[in-house]
């Protein structure tokens, strides 16, 4: 059984995550999303982490591969505890790749752990969770860019519904 991590902050998930976590599906036996609960950007996230989780395993429910869990602490600690084979991150553009490749080296060194990189279909390559929050947080449309569920939670935040 090949199992793989997809970790992030997920703030919140975009069709670019759906599309990564979509073809890990096809790739793995199953797949962890993994929502990384980090104390220090607590107050800097728009979802909550349950907000988060909710809109992920709404978003999830037709992959009966993948599932929705959250982790406190290293990437490294959480695959060892869960033993759970290797990372999932995805590249939209090289400007991804250089920070992508630090942790990934980071991650290999502290916890002998290996990263496997998908490519987001090109679709998606401007789509960010940063950039989503901005355009919602003005009102504007951003149901091309994410799943119903987070288009959902991100009205419900900025009071549309
Ligand atoms: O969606 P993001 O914000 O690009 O995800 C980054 C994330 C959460 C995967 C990364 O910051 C992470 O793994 N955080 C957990 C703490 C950790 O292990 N840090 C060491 C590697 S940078």
């Amino acid at each position: 059984m090949k199992h793989a991590v997809y970790p992030g902050s997920f703030d919140p998930v975009t069709n670019g995550h759906m599309d990564v976590m979509t073809r890990a599906a096809r790739i793995f036996d199953s797949v962890t999303v993994t929502v990384m609960h980090n104390a220090r950007k607590q107050g800097r996230h728009l979802l909550t982490l349950d907000e988060r989780l909710d809109v992920l395993r709404e978003a999830t429910a037709h992959l009966p591969n993948v599932r929705v869990d959250s982790f406190s602490g290293l990437l490294v600690e959480y695959m060892r505890l869960t033993n759970n084979g290797v990372i999932v991150r995805g590249l939209r553009a090289v400007s991804d790749y250089e920070y992508e490749l630090q942790i990934a080296h980071l991650n290999r060194q502290l916890g002998d752990v290996e990263t496997v990189f998908i490519m987001a279909a090109t679709r998606w390559s401007y789509v960010s969770s940063s950039m989503v929050r901005e355009i919602a947080s003005y009102g504007g449309d951003v149901s091309k860019m994410v799943p119903p569920a987070s288009e959902a939670a991100l009205k419900r935040k900025y009071q549309q519904v």
